[in-house]
């Protein structure tokens, strides 16, 4: 159990003095167990519609599933900070983006995350303008898989660092309160960090970010079909449990 809250104000404060620990969790139980962990953020993360959903992506994902989701997980009133993410063409203007960023908060989640950095410049401004903790997401943007054309790293080329850096300075001035970096060069995400006044929490990114983040699924192995390659799992939870529903089947005779 965390010792005391954890609030965007507390992650922000953690650069420089504290590595952040951040997983997924879509469910009561895993946000449980997250925050009796002492993982101090939580992400309801739209990556729910790979692993909790069936989807072969997250352009599928609707509010809908992100206010069930949430609510599941905030049910476990965590310690940690719960943040949800915003899913694809939920944010598409700043009245969007706050009126549903407020549907998220009203099922429980105490910050948001969306994908990009000065492209959705208005719809962050007015989010932190309506009072909304938010959390960036750079580099890899999963919502725009399908236009990519599959989960490719970014920052290689000078345009594209050029770019992350931009985005990074600006969502740091526009008062994010951390970001995301994902599949980002490593040196560009070490880059990015000293570059920037808050955390960034990097997934596929090297070891050089603020914090880390993961899938909490590819670390346990509850979604044992697809890990990705920058995953290490930790343990094969679903082999376990494979093996255990095996034998209680054997054992009825
Ligand atoms: O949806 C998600 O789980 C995420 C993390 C992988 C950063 O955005």
């Amino acid at each position: 159990m965390q010792p005391s809250k954890v609030t965007a104000e507390t992650i922000r404060a953690s650069k420089g003095r504290t590595k952040i620990a951040a997983l997924t969790a879509y469910d009561y139980p895993t946000a449980r167990l997250l925050d009796e962990c002492g993982v101090p953020l939580i992400l309801v993360g739209d990556s729910l519609g790979m692993v909790m959903l069936g989807y072969p992506d997250t352009t599928h994902v609707t509010m809908a599933d992100l206010e069930h989701h949430t609510r599941a997980a905030a049910r476990a009133r965590p310690q940690a900070l719960l943040v949800a993410d915003l899913p694809m063409n939920s944010y598409r203007t700043p009245e969007e983006a706050v009126a549903n960023a407020r549907r998220l908060l009203a099922a429980g989640a105490e910050a948001v995350k969306a994908e990009g950095g000065v492209a959705i410049e208005a719809q962050v401004r007015a989010m932190v303008a309506a009072g909304i903790p938010f959390l960036g997401h750079l580099g890899m943007l999963p919502q725009h898989v399908l236009e990519e054309g599959g989960y490719h790293l970014k920052g290689r080329a000078e345009a594209e660092r050029q770019a992350l850096l931009e985005d990074a300075r600006f969502l740091a001035d526009a008062d994010a309160f951390a970001m995301v970096l994902e599949l980002v060069a490593a040196p560009v995400a070490r880059e990015i960090t000293a570059a920037v006044p808050v955390p960034t929490i990097g997934i596929g990114s090297g070891p050089d970010c603020d914090g880390q983040i993961l899938v909490t699924n590819d670390l346990v192995g509850t979604f044992p079909w697809f890990t990705p390659r920058f995953v290490k799992p930790r343990m094969q939870a679903f082999e376990g449990m494979r093996a255990a529903i095996a034998e209680w089947r054997r054992s009825l005779g």
